[in-house]
């Protein structure tokens, strides 16, 4: 029998990687997905499959699935900036209810269970590079509060389960991730970058782009996941690429990359909360998983913005 994965979230950006690699390796895979955020173009290529199945469902309403099930990825959750200040109580939600009714899943079929939760638990952080132990600076009531503090209760909700009921628990913090299947007008910088070079539109910097990022390729993250879930580590896992840049000389190396000789428009008002910096310490990573990000920055660029050429000319 092979193994079965649920994937909630699993038609979104991350979600569909997963799902590709846990296909690729034999397991069934169950994805649910309300497609809220997602898009069934993501997970189009499995849905003949007979070893896939899509289940449209809100996961903060109870979860069925039929059958055995080995492994629980929660990854449902509006991720980008522009969705959960879109979607406040739904980010909310499922961060909370959802995580409940996954976590219930998993404990009713003796599941192993991994929280995708992220680097946003840090908030603007007192502490850099972060590091596991750090416990965050986050401010509830600003309007990042939603999705950051919804993290937060699901990293408590899973390490309650796990103390309580004994279910084999997982919690990846996720840094800035990007690669394919990232949806071109999802807000986040690298899709409004790639979009706005290859529409010959100035790149949008908000402050003045000294901020720094580290972004991962999705590869680099999957197989993390992947190495993750293969463990019997319970404690937080950073998830990330260390290598950081600020926000100005990603605007650069993006508009050479693209060749299109966009211009840069440096100082549109910094949003609420926005991180100065955002750096993991990946120490945990590669001690418990022997993990460490193997794409570089120009490479897995280069594999983006073929993509983001390609969604850009089917909207001209
Ligand atoms: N992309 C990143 O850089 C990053 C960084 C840190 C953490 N994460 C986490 O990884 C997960 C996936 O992020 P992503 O970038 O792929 O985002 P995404 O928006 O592309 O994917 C999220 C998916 O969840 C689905 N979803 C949302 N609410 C749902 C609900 N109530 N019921 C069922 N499905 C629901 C959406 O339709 C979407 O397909 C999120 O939990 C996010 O917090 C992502």
């Amino acid at each position: 029998m092979p193994e079965r994965v649920v994937i909630t979230g699993g038609a979104g950006f991350i979600g569909s990687h997963l799902c590709a690699r846990f296909l690729n390796v034999g397991y069934e895979v169950v994805c649910i997905d309300n497609l809220s955020t997602g898009s069934k173009d993501n997970i189009a290529s499995f849905l003949d499959r007979p070893d896939f199945f899509f289940i449209k469902h809100d996961v903060t309403e109870y979860i069925y699935v039929d059958g055995p099930v080995d492994l629980v990825l929660h990854f449902a959750s509006p991720a980008s900036p522009a969705d959960y200040l879109d979607l406040p109580i739904q980010t909310l939600k499922v961060g909370s209810l959802g995580t409940h009714k996954a976590m219930g899943l998993a404990k009713a079929k003796s599941a192993r269970f991994l929280l995708a939760s992220t680097s946003e638990i840090y908030g603007n952080p007192l502490q850099h590079p972060q590091s596991e132990e750090y416990f965050g600076n986050v401010n509830p009531v600003g309007l990042r509060g939603v999705y950051d503090e919804s993290k937060r209760f699901a990293e408590a909700m899973v390490m309650a389960y796990h103390r309580n009921h004994g279910v084999s628990t997982r919690i990846a913090r996720i840094f800035n991730t990007y690669g394919p299947n990232m949806r071109l007008d999802d807000g986040r910088v690298l899709p409004n970058f790639f979009s706005q070079a290859l529409q010959k539109k100035a790149l949008t910097i908000y402050g003045d782009g000294s901020q720094t990022r580290s972004f991962c390729f999705i590869s680099d993250i999957v197989e993390g996941i992947f190495r993750l879930c293969r463990t019997e580590y319970h404690d937080p896992v950073n998830l990330g690429n260390p290598e950081e840049i600020s926000i100005k000389d990603l605007a650069e190396m993006i508009v050479n990359l693209t060749g299109t000789g966009a211009e840069i428009a440096i100082n549109h008002p910094l949003p609420d909360g926005d991180p100065q910096v955002r750096k993991p310490d990946i120490s945990r990573a590669m001690d418990v998983l022997g993990w460490k990000p193997v794409v570089g920055r120009e490479d897995g660029l280069k594999i983006t913005l073929d993509y983001f050429k390609k969604k850009v000319s089917e909207i001209h």
